[in-house]
C-alpha cells in the first residue's frame, strides 16, 4: 500500500479523528444491517488498546448542508455501544465549541460520535474552513471509510492538509483483498449489476462493459435497456430518457466483445405488494397496465449458465424488488448459485453495497461469497480503475 496505517505510526495517547462510513440501512430506528458498524471493531479496539481518544466522523444519508433531526447521527450510539461492545458518547454538533468542550474532556480510551459531517454545507463543497474546523478537533486523521472515499468531501480529502493522515484496518483490507482477487481477475468475468436507476451508474456500466465478458443486468436498470431495444415495459420503472445512453453502452459492449445480459422473462404485477397477484411472461408479453419486478425462470436458467461459465463474479444490485416476498426470487437464485461456485471452489465472488449485502443475507448466500465489501458506489468505482479521492488524499 502507498499510504500508511494506524500500525505504522504512532496513535498512543493521541485524539484520532476517525472518519467511518456510518451510511447504514435504517427501518424505524432500527439497523437492518449492521455490517458496516461491526466490520470496523478491529480499529476500534487497536485504537483503544493504545489508549487513543477516539473522535468519530461519518455522515448519513444527504441532508444538503441543512440540520434535518431525521439524518441525525444521535439514533445510531446505542447501536454503536452494542457492536463495539463499549460506551459511546454523543456529540450534537461535529465542529465548534460543543464539540471542541467535548472532545477535551474525553479520556484514553473514550469514543466521541460526532453529529452527522453533511449537516454543514462545507462537507460536500470541500471547504477549507469546514475541513480546518474538524482539524482543530484532534492530532491525526484515519480514514477508514472506504465507502465513502469516491467522495472529495471535507472529512475524506481536505482535511488531510491539516493533520498526519493515515488509512484504518478496514481501508487497508478492503484494499488489499480487492485488489488480490481483481487486480488481475481470472477470466471469463461476470458482474452482477442491478438496482434501480442506471442514471447514477452509466459512467460505470460503459467502463465495465470494457472490463468484463459478461454484464448481467437487473432492476430497474434492465428495464430501461429493454426499452431501449424497443420493447414496451408498460409500467415497469424506466428511465425513458435514458434510453440513448442505455443503446450507447450496448454498442460499446458489442464492440470490445462484452455479452450484456438482459432478462429474457419477467414476473409482473399490477400492483406492488407483498404476495400480489402475479404472471411470468416473455420479455415481448407485458401487459401495459403490469409493471416487471423480478426476473423469470429463463433468465434465472441462463445467468446460472454463464455464472457457472465465469471464473470471477462481482455483484452489486438486486435482480428485482427483493424488499417485497416473493419478488426476492430472481435475486435469491441467482446469489444461491454464485455461492455454491463459489463453495465449490469453480470462482472467486465478491459483492458490495448495502443492498447487494441485505440481498445476499436474505438469500442466505453471503456467508458462502469470497469476499463482500462495506462499499458501494465506491467499490464499482474502484472496479472501474478510477482513482478515489479519499485514499488519493492519504498517499503524500
Ligand atoms: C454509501 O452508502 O455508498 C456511501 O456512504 C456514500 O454515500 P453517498 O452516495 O450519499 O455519498
Amino acid at each position: 500500500m502507498d499510504f500508511q496505517t494506524i500500525t505504522e505510526i504512532d496513535v498512543k495517547s493521541k485524539t484520532i479523528l476517525l472518519r467511518v462510513d456510518l451510511n447504514v440501512p435504517r427501518q424505524n430506528n432500527t439497523v437492518t444491517d449492521t455490517t458496516r458498524i461491526e466490520r470496523l471493531l478491529p480499529t476500534i479496539t487497536y485504537l483503544r488498546e493504545q489508549g487513543a481518544k477516539i473522535l468519530i466522523l461519518s455522515h448519513f444519508g444527504r441532508p444538503d448542508g441543512e440540520q434535518n433531526p431525521e439524518m441525525s447521527l444521535a439514533f445510531l450510539t446505542p447501536i454503536l455501544e452494542k457492536c463495539w461492545g463499549c460506551s459511546v458518547k454523543f456529540s450534537p454538533e461535529c465542529i465548534g465549541e460543543t464539540a471542541q468542550g467535548i472532545a477535551s474532556s474525553a479520556k484514553a480510551g473514550d469514543i466521541v460520535l460526532l453529529e452527522n459531517l453533511r449537516f454543514h454545507k462545507g462537507e460536500r463543497d470541500n471547504d477549507p474552513d469546514f475541513a480546518k474546523s474538524l482539524a482543530a478537533l484532534g492530532d491525526i486523521y484515519v480514514n477508514d471509510a472506504f465507502s465513502a472515499s469516491h467522495r472529495a468531501h471535507a472529512s475524506t480529502t481536505g482535511i488531510t492538509e491539516h493533520l498526519p493522515s493515515a488509512a484504518g484496518l478496514l481501508m487497508k483490507e478492503e484494499l488489499s483483498t480487492l485488489s488480490k482477487a481483481l487486480d488481475a481477475p481470472e477470466t471469463p468475468v461476470l458482474a452482477v449489476a442491478g438496482g434501480s436507476k442506471i442514471s447514477t451508474k452509466l459512467d460505470i456500466l460503459k467502463n465495465l462493459s470494457k472490463k468484463v465478458d459478461y454484464l448481467v443486468l437487473g432492476g430497474g436498470m434492465a428495464n430501461t435497456f429493454l426499452y431501449a431495444q424497443g420493447i414496451s415495459m408498460g409500467r415497469s420503472l424506466c428511465e425513458k430518457d435514458m434510453a440513448d445512453t442505455a443503446r450507447d453502452i450496448m454498442y460499446t459492449a458489442a464492440r470490445v466483445g462484452c455479452e450484456i445480459i438482459l432478462p429474457k422473462d419477467v414476473v409482473t404485477v399490477s400492483e406492488l405488494k407483498e404476495n400480489a397477484a402475479h404472471e411470468i411472461v416473455d420479455i415481448n408479453n407485458i401487459a401495459n397496465d403490469h409493471m416487471a419486478i423480478d426476473i423469470g425462470p429463463k433468465s434465472i436458467a441462463y445467468i446460472s449458465e454463464k455464472i457457472k461459465d465465469s471464473k470471477t463474479v462481482v455483484w452489486n444490485g438486486p435482480m428485482g424488488v427483493f424488499e417485497i416476498k416473493p419478488f426476492d426470487n430472481g435475486t435469491n437464485e441467482i446469489a444461491k448459485i454464485v455461492a455454491a461456485q463459489t463453495r465449490d471452489g469453480n470462482c472467486v465472488s465478491i459483492a458490495g453495497g448495502g443492498d447487494t449485502i441485505a440481498a445476499l443475507e436474505n438469500a442466505g448466500a453471503a456467508a458462502d461469497f469470497s469476499y463482500i465489501s462495506t462499499a458501494g458506489g465506491a467499490f464499482l468505482e474502484w472496479l472501474e480503475g478510477k482513482k478515489l479521492p479519499g485514499i488519493a488524499a492519504l498517499i503524500k
